[in-house]
């Protein structure tokens, strides 16, 4: 039995970054998810010829949420979702299924690398035909539905069972329950040598990696340690649970702090990674070493003539505006195509099929390439363990050995979190008004040469996005200001500091960008505005 439930909207349903995040208390509200999904179907004609996957990064509310969309998804006379087993799909995998399944896309459910639980966050992603998220022409049109919607439709079935692979019928929907992990697998062994890596893994060579409790536990399981034969107990956190046993499920620096301690114990194994949450950012550590996202996504670029499915060639890269720009210098050296996008990675999926770039990353621990539309983990750490076993060097080494040969980015990113969205609004806004002012302005050692808003014109569908403010210094610094669209907390101002050196090798990034972190509060006006006299986090 099919019901046409009456609904009034909800106006807070704009998606950010990455989807719609919420508070989990939020998006459970009565008819909060339910009005929501019946605005992304109400945006897709002919849904009865239509597959979608469903699953989630396994965090509290994943399943419920699960039930309802079978329910509204059959309702709304969908021909089918396959839904991952037990409601568990990491990102990078969900996509790959859309992909290599030629479904017409995906609703995932995530809050990525935010914490879960009761008191954490909720989000949900709606992916199309491309393997990733829906463009921002897509998400405006599902923002215009959720504003006037006065009706869902649900299916009053029962819940179903999630745990068994099998098919069944809600309605006329055809429901499948499917295995998350094969195709993912298939495909990292497509790309990767994982006989080079066997023989890594079942050497002296030591390595962990931090699942965070998160989705990626059982896929790392399968590929670390049963097919690469890592010793048992090498993936840590391996169990995904709703609330990620209470860690902040982001791999940095801070949170996925008892892996750095690790690291930099005299007992330190060779190699570490973590991944987030729903498994698409990763964390690359050595022994007593840490390498900075940019860097990797530099390094990984630099190395694609060891990748199997990457010897005869790639197409280009592409960054996001904050991330650094060690990866240009590698794309010049390479003589491929480089681009510069707005932040999140769904302004790399027309790059990415339109054949203009292989690899892209972002300075918030993504990497990844053209076998999916999102970033992936685990890819990330395939690659550099292929390149140790290669090159039989250190992660230091590695690192020290890229930076002789291009010098340095130092990088960091200071965010300035909980900020009234009035104030964090104003800073903006009026810093933008500023730019013009600031060129040939000197502060301390460094001189503006340029300053300018971030817009991004899109060569394939030519829209253009606006994303963030940049400050050029005569030195080749930077500095970049924008509002995080991933917080649910008030608003996030992220200031992304560069420097660019090819001496001093081997300082710490806060010494070498004290004064310009400095510069960076002086310009933006950031203290007096919020009454913070520091970032609360830097990364
Ligand atoms: C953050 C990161 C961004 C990433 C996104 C989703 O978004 O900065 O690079 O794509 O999470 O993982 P933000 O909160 O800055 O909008
Ligand atoms: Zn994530």
């Amino acid at each position: 039995m099919i019901e046409t439930v009456t609904t009034t909207p909800y106006t807070d349903q704009k998606m950010g970054t990455a989807g719609l995040r919420k508070k989990t208390a939020i998006a459970m509200q009565p008819h909060y998810i339910e009005n929501f999904l019946q605005s992304i179907f109400n945006t897709i004609p002919s849904l009865e010829t239509k597959s979608f996957l469903v699953g989630g990064d396994g965090r509290y509310f994943n399943n419920i949420a699960i039930q309802k969309i079978i329910k509204i998804a059959a309702a709304n006379k969908v021909k089918k979702l396959y839904i991952a087993q037990n409601g568990l799909v990491s990102t990078p995998a969900g996509s790959c299924i859309i992909l290599k399944n030629k479904l017409d896309g995906g609703l995932i459910l995530t809050a990525s690398h935010n914490p879960g639980g009761k008191n954490g966050d909720f989000g949900l992603k709606y992916s199309t035909s491309t393997g990733g998220q829906c463009q921002p022409h897509e998400s405006q049109a599902i923002l215009e539905q959720t504003l006037k919607i006065t009706e869902y439709k649900i299916s009053n079935a029962t819940d179903f069972d999630l745990s068994q692979i099998g098919i069944f019928h809600c309605e006329e929907t055809e429901i499948e329950i499917i295995d998350p992990y094969t195709d993912y697998i298939e495909t990292m062994r497509n790309i990767f040598d994982f006989n080079k890596l066997h023989a890594l893994l079942t050497s002296n060579f030591r390595f962990v990696f931090d699942a965070m409790n998160g989705v990626t536990g059982p896929y790392g399981k399968k590929i670390f340690e049963e097919i690469l034969g890592a010793p048992e107990g090498s993936v840590l956190n391996a169990t995904p649970k709703e609330d990620f046993g209470g860690l902040h499920p982001d791999p940095n620096l801070i949170y996925a702090k008892s892996l750095v301690d690790l690291m930099y114990s005299d007992n330190a194994p060779d190699f570490a990674a973590a991944n987030d949450g729903d498994g698409d950012r990763n964390m690359i550590l050595g022994s007593h070493f840490f390498v900075s996202p940019s860097d990797s996504f530099a390094i990984l670029t630099d190395n694609y003539k060891i990748i199997p499915a990457y010897k005869d060639g790639i197409y280009g890269v592409a960054k996001s505006a904050a991330t650094s720009m060690a990866v240009k210098r590698v794309a010049d050296k390479l003589k491929i195509g480089f681009y510069e996008v707005p932040t999140g990675w769904k302004y790399f999926i027309n790059l990415m099929d339109s054949k203009r770039i292989t690899f892209c990353g972002e300075e918030s621990f993504g990497t990844g390439a053209t076998h999916i539309r999102e970033k992936d983990g685990i890819w990330a750490i395939l690659f550099w363990l292929s390149i140790i076993a290669t090159t039989n060097k250190s992660v230091k080494q590695i690192a020290l050995d890229h930076w002789q040969k291009y010098g340095r980015s130092y990088y960091l990113r200071n965010d300035y979190e909980g900020i009234a969205q009035e104030i964090a609004d104003k800073l903006m806004s009026d810093l933008e008004n500023r730019l013009p002012e600031l060129t040939n302005k000197r502060f301390g050692n460094f001189t503006v040469s340029s300053a300018h808003p971030f817009i991004y014109n899109d060569p394939v569908d030519n829209s253009s996005t606006k994303n963030g403010l940049i400050v050029h210094f005569t030195d080749g610094s930077r500095i970049v200001y924008r509002l995080s669209g991933t917080g649910t907390n008030g608003a996030t101002l992220r200031v992304y500091i560069e420097r660019y050196v090819t001496d001093k090798l081997l300082e710490e990034s806060n010494e070498i960008l004290q004064e310009l972190s400095k510069v960076s509060q002086e310009i933006s006006h950031v203290c007096t505005l919020t009454g913070k006299q520091q970032p609360d986090i830097i990364t």
